[in-house]
């Protein structure tokens, strides 16, 4: 199947593809080859970080697709350790060089760090974005009271808030938040880190429907208004799996169902640095 129909997501300025490739822990050559794989499938967006150390084998993967650079939307972000001015620029520089791609397609702060004033490391995202080193910017594991001042207070706007979002996870208050501001919300761990294919219900919707889980799970996402997904798989197989899932849609009832299979312990990425949760 051609994946060429993948939506993108109107944001503030930015057009980003409801289907990426997260790239957390693919390394060396496996990163290399599940980036240019992804890309020679139609997957258009890809997903790194200066915290994954992969942004030199990523970018090696985006060339060696043959996919022209203007038809790719890459994302990489900057550490929270690294959210003062003088070292969040270096760092964007760097991600820029590691993956020597010309330019970013969007710069997220990759979680928030009270230590920094906020205005400040807002202030080095709007001027990397005004220096031309990437198109877009935005937040990452920003909850809603956080969002709003960073959309308040930013000079350029935000084009998403990149969070763990899975149907274990109710981030109902969050989606409304960054739908208010006109934020794409992207899911990260959209498989809750491949828990949700073993999920009973999911499995039988998949058996009725003559889908995978996985594809059942990722079509609950983006079938939600402003939501993009970016699993992550080593396996090109799985790529294509989970990239097909724009050409079916759950019924009403089916949504429903999925959504009630949020659980308190649902959230699955909880580092000690993170922020108070929604
Ligand atoms: N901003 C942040 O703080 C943050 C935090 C976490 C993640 N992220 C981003 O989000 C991306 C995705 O999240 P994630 O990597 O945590 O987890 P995920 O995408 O929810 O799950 C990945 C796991 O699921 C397996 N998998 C993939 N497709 C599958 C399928 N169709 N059926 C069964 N298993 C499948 C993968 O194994 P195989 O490799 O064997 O296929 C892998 O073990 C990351 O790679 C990263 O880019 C961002």
């Amino acid at each position: 199947m051609s994946l060429n129909q993948i939506p993108t997501i109107p944001a503030n300025g930015a057009d980003i593809p409801a289907f990426g490739l997260g790239t957390w822990e693919l390394r060396e050559e496996v990163a290399t080859q599940m980036v240019s794989e992804a890309l020679r499938l139609g997957v258009r967006h890809i997903d790194t970080a200066r915290r994954y150390a992969n942004e030199k084998p990523v970018g090696e993967g985006i060339r060696a697709s043959g996919v022209p650079r203007e038809q790719v939307f890459v994302t990489s972000k900057v550490w929270w350790e690294d959210l003062e001015p003088a070292r969040f620029e270096a760092a964007a520089d760097a991600a820029l060089a590691d993956l020597d791609i010309g330019h970013l397609d969007l710069l997220l702060i990759h979680w928030p760090n009270p230590a920094v004033p906020l205005a400040d490391t807002l202030r080095a995202l709007a001027a990397v974005k005004r220096k031309g080193l990437a198109r877009h910017v935005g937040v990452a594991n920003f909850p809603v009271a956080l969002l709003d001042e960073a959309v308040a207070r930013c000079e350029e706007p935000l084009a998403c808030n990149q969070v763990e979002f899975h149907p274990y996870l109710d981030q109902s208050g969050l989606l409304a938040a960054c739908r208010r501001h006109g934020v794409a919300l992207t899911a990260y761990s959209p498989l809750a880190i491949g828990r949700i294919v073993k999920e009973p219900l999911v499995a039988e919707i998949a058996v009725a429907r003559g889908r995978t889980p996985g594809q059942i799970a990722l079509r609950w996402l983006v079938q939600q208004d402003g939501v993009a997904v970016i699993p992550r798989s080593s396996k090109a197989e799985r790529i294509r799996e989970n990239a097909s899932i724009f050409d079916f849609a759950l019924a009403e009832e089916e949504m429903a169902r999925i959504k009630a299979l949020a659980r308190p312990d649902g959230r699955f990425v909880s580092p000690a640095w993170h922020p108070d949760w929604d």
